[in-house]
């Protein structure tokens, strides 16, 4: 499913058109928390926009980890363009097999990671402990539309004998991951179709 032509597809959507509406929400629900020096990890980051992102507006250091090694001259590629290419690494990993691959970060993003497995809340429970100040995610809205799409995608999937599968994880099971890591709410939004939430330190 993520082979090289979906990484230089995602390179190019990127290059034309930067991040969507609902992902540059998410990064301005962090610009008061201190975005300035922080670490960055990005969790299933794909090229890593939004690490790249947060770089660029102040943070110190980015990595990306990945199941997928295809992303990684395409994550170099933007990163050099960027003139972030000192700044940022990748790693190839299971971060459920293998937490430890990863130090924790001050920042930690799961962008559209969550779906791609059945186990998407044990991924974010995982994702929260190597959080320090911000825990960022996009996932797909628990709503008719979202699981009726998604289900025909699956059965597309399918019919195509591919092994991938997309799901909606319920959003209380989600957030109870982050909490049981000591994390809260502190922002959230929606579009259409996906939603955002921002979890920081619990008071
Ligand atoms: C739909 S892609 C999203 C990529 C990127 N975040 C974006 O928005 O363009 C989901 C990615 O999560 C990665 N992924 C899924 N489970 C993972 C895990 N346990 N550890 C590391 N990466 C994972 C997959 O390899 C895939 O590239």
């Amino acid at each position: 499913m993520f082979k090289p032509r979906f990484a230089r597809r995602s390179l190019e959507r990127y290059r034309k058109r930067g991040l969507d509406r609902l992902e540059r929400r998410m990064v301005a629900s962090i610009a008061g928390s201190g975005v300035d020096g922080a670490t960055v990890l990005e969790i299933g980051g794909g090229i890593g926009t939004i690490q790249a992102e947060l770089l660029a507006a102040g943070a110190a250091t980015g990595q990306v980890v990945e199941l997928v090694a295809a992303y990684e001259p395409y994550a170099r590629e933007l990163a050099s363009e960027k003139g972030l290419g000192d700044r940022t690494s990748f790693v190839v990993a299971d971060i459920l097999e293998s937490p430890d691959s990863v130090a924790p970060a001050d920042l930690v993003v799961l962008n559209r990671v969550v779906c791609c497995t059945p186990d998407g809340v044990e991924l974010v429970a995982a994702a929260a402990l190597l959080t320090r100040r911000r825990l960022m995610l996009v996932y797909p809205r628990d709503v008719w539309w979202m699981r009726a799409g998604i289900g025909g995608m699956n059965a597309g999937f399918r019919v195509l004998r591919r092994s991938f599968r997309a799901f909606v994880h319920r959003p209380a099971a989600i957030a109870g991951a982050a909490e049981a890591a000591g994390l809260a709410l502190t922002e959230s939004g929606h579009g259409v179709g996906w939603e955002f939430a921002t979890f920081g330190p619990a008071a």
